[in-house]
């Protein structure tokens, strides 16, 4: 489900929120256990960061970068996510991870599903700040063709239940700058991890 601009009135203060967590645990990065750098720069707050490395994708506690706990997660994200899953039909959402993804322009995701959370019952909360994106909105399988779906500043998706595992992805992101963000795309991505 796309919440179109639910987050709209919201941005300013999440950019602000963003900015303070990439003060305590800075954008990086991370290096797929394939050996590449990911496209888009990530952190994270809350109790739970998604993480990769050489060893595989995973969840911790602790920011590789720094060995601190990451930052803990806004009041500001967490109602939004619950609030923006409640309305979407799942008023149990509880998230304790949310991986914040940098991209600019060229920056992009691959097709892939989230499947490194305990349990698929909960859903996955999407935000988007600042450049428009278009986001890849695949099948249950891989090769299933995707759908092109423009993400705009302070749109939020929501998908769960038998879409849980869908596979996904991000369009390289075109040329641009917005007023908030400059030539940036932010994606909060809430999940229950552990
Ligand atoms: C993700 O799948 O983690 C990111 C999706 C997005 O940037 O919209
Ligand atoms: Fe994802």
């Amino acid at each position: 489900m796309v919440l179109r601009g639910r987050a709209h009135d919201l941005a300013s203060e999440l950019v602000a929120d963003i900015a303070g967590i990439a003060a305590a645990a800075p954008f990086h990065h991370q290096i797929t256990p394939g050996g590449k750098p990911m496209s888009a720069a990530m952190t994270n707050c809350g109790a739970l960061g998604w993480i990769t490395d050489a060893r595989g994708y995973r969840y911790a506690g602790t920011d590789p970068q720094t060995g601190r706990s990451w930052p803990p997660m806004p009041t500001l994200f967490e109602g939004l996510a619950r609030d923006a899953a409640a309305e979407a039909g799942f008023p149990d959402f509880r998230p304790d991870a949310c991986l914040v993804n940098r991209y600019v322009p060229g920056a992009r995701m691959s097709l892939h599903q989230d499947r490194d959370e305990a349990d698929f019952t909960q859903p996955i909360v999407s935000v988007s700040i600042g450049l428009p994106a278009i986001f890849l909105w695949g099948g249950q399988a891989r090769a299933d063709r995707p759908r092109r779906v423009p993400l705009l500043h302070g749109d939020v998706v929501v998908w769960g239940g038998p879409d849980r595992l869908v596979f996904h992805g991000v369009h390289p992101l075109g040329e641009g700058t917005h007023p908030l963000t400059g030539a940036v795309r932010y994606n909060l991505t809430f999940r229950r991890a552990g």
